[in-house]
């Protein structure tokens, strides 16, 4: 076999064996085909897309590159929840504890922010302690005891992914579904999942901006379940504004803190508790779906979901207290106030510009090797649909240093705009694809 013919009848539009996607994956893998020849092939499959045989042996190979974490040993039926990314989605450390509580076991493997993107992993790591390199035994005694637990990507679970993923990143090839749709099933499945519940983000803040878009890279991601013998359930969610009002690190812990004791933003709230609730269906735990939200509502209700979030950040050496009193959060230590310069409705807030000033003060990484500032960050005063007086104030920026500050303000002013009409109100949950 030849790479270059593969890449050849790729980009020619042919379907190849799964042997040769086989070939291509696990050469890439094991470095024997170098990044230009595999960047080409991404970039054809960009182009060429998918055949749902090319993407099961994509999707088999990458999972097969590396370990698969066997959690039958713990009772109980194992739901993980994952977002294709947003800005201000925190719904990762409100749903999973509201789960958890309800008995579901969640094994959360999550990833860190890229691009304009946060990711939960330096949400959590803004807490004081907390560790998210837990051992694989770590892991599995924390799923035991608490039923939750929050780890990273480890080198040894589907390492196709990392190499391809850190590549797609560089060459323009993300975007794609089922490159999309491969990476996050092969890392899912190889977890030792039975069932996953995906939030699928669709809008101006999203990878994925027109819905129909959206609809078949669930549709990818639950066939690949449904294949491999897991129930998924994706709800497609609109990402044309910021998901609650924080975005940032640190912001956004005491945003999940507040959610958890029942003082948080309407949508996120919703969101979370339905993300929760699938969870709790999906993990056997009700028996119709109805009877599953009034459970996750019950348990954000009655306080044990906030109890088990203080259990796990505890368990994984962070600072419990630091969920009651912010102080003992990474704090910024300068702060910008952005006015309107017209009065009228705030008609559109545009995600990606916000998660872009976020990033670019610190918040986020253009490479995986950077580091963060944990305590910047934006938080809205409006949101889209509220009427507005000129001067009144969009939002707030939080800053530790004045570098790219001025930068950052000008890219957040231009993302919020204001009309004369009060705009048509947009649906939270747009679709549900299973
Ligand atoms: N998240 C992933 O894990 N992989 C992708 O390709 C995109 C988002």
């Amino acid at each position: 076999m030849r790479t270059v013919d593969l890449i050849l009848r790729k980009r020619g539009g042919e379907e190849l064996a799964p042997e040769e996607i086989q070939y291509l994956v696990d050469g890439y893998t094991s470095g024997e085909i170098p990044d230009y020849q595999m960047a080409s092939f991404l970039m054809a499959t960009f182009f060429s897309g998918m055949t749902d045989r090319e993407l099961s042996a994509c999707t088999d190979t990458m999972i097969r590159s590396g370990e698969t974490i066997d959690l039958s040993d713990i009772p109980g039926f194992k739901v993980d929840k994952h977002s294709t990314g947003g800005v201000g989605d925190k719904t990762s450390l409100i749903c999973a504890p509201i789960a958890a509580a309800a008995g579901v076991v969640v094994p959360m493997m999550s990833g860190r922010g890229l691009g304009h993107t946060g990711g939960t992993l330096d949400k959590l790591e803004s807490i004081p302690g907390f560790r998210t390199d837990l051992t694989i035994d770590e892991f599995r005694r924390q799923l035991a005891d608490l039923g939750l637990a929050f780890i990273g990507q480890s080198d040894d679970v589907a390492p196709a992914d990392k190499r391809l993923y850190a590549l797609r990143d560089v060459t323009g090839t993300v975007e794609s579904i089922p490159l999309i749709a491969s990476s996050i099933m092969s890392k899912k499945i190889a977890e030792g999942i039975d069932a996953l519940v995906l939030d699928v983000k669709v809008g101006y803040g999203a990878f994925m901006k027109k819905q129909v878009d959206a609809r078949r890279l669930a549709a990818a991601m639950v066939g690949i379940g449904r294949r491999l013998d897991k129930k998924v359930v994706a709800l497609i969610t609109d990402m044309n504004q910021p998901l609650g009002y924080a975005i940032g690190n640190a912001l956004e812990v005491m945003e999940v803190s507040q959610t958890l004791q029942k003082a948080g933003p309407a949508d996120l709230t919703r969101l979370s508790l339905e993300l929760a609730a699938r969870m709790i269906h999906l993990g056997k735990k009700a028996a119709t779906l109805d009877e599953a939200r009034k459970i996750a509502e019950d348990k954000l209700m009655d306080g044990s979901a906030y109890r088990k979030f203080k259990q796990v950040v505890a368990a994984q050496g962070g600072n419990p207290k630091a969920l009651d009193n912010f102080e003992l959060l990474p704090n910024a230590t300068g702060m910008r106030e952005i006015m309107s310069p017209r009065g009228g409705y705030v008609s559109a807030i545009m995600a990606e510009d916000i998660g872009r000033a976020s990033q670019m003060m610190g918040a986020g990484r253009n490479s995986k090797e950077e580091g963060i500032d944990p305590a910047v960050g934006v938080i809205l005063e409006v949101k889209v649909g509220e009427k507005i007086d000129v001067g009144a104030v969009l939002c707030r920026l939080y800053y530790t240093g004045e570098e790219n500050v001025d930068e950052a303000a000008d890219l957040v002013e231009d993302a919020f705009r204001i009309s004369g009409n009060r705009p048509e109100e947009r649906e939270l949950i747009l679709e549900v694809v299973s």
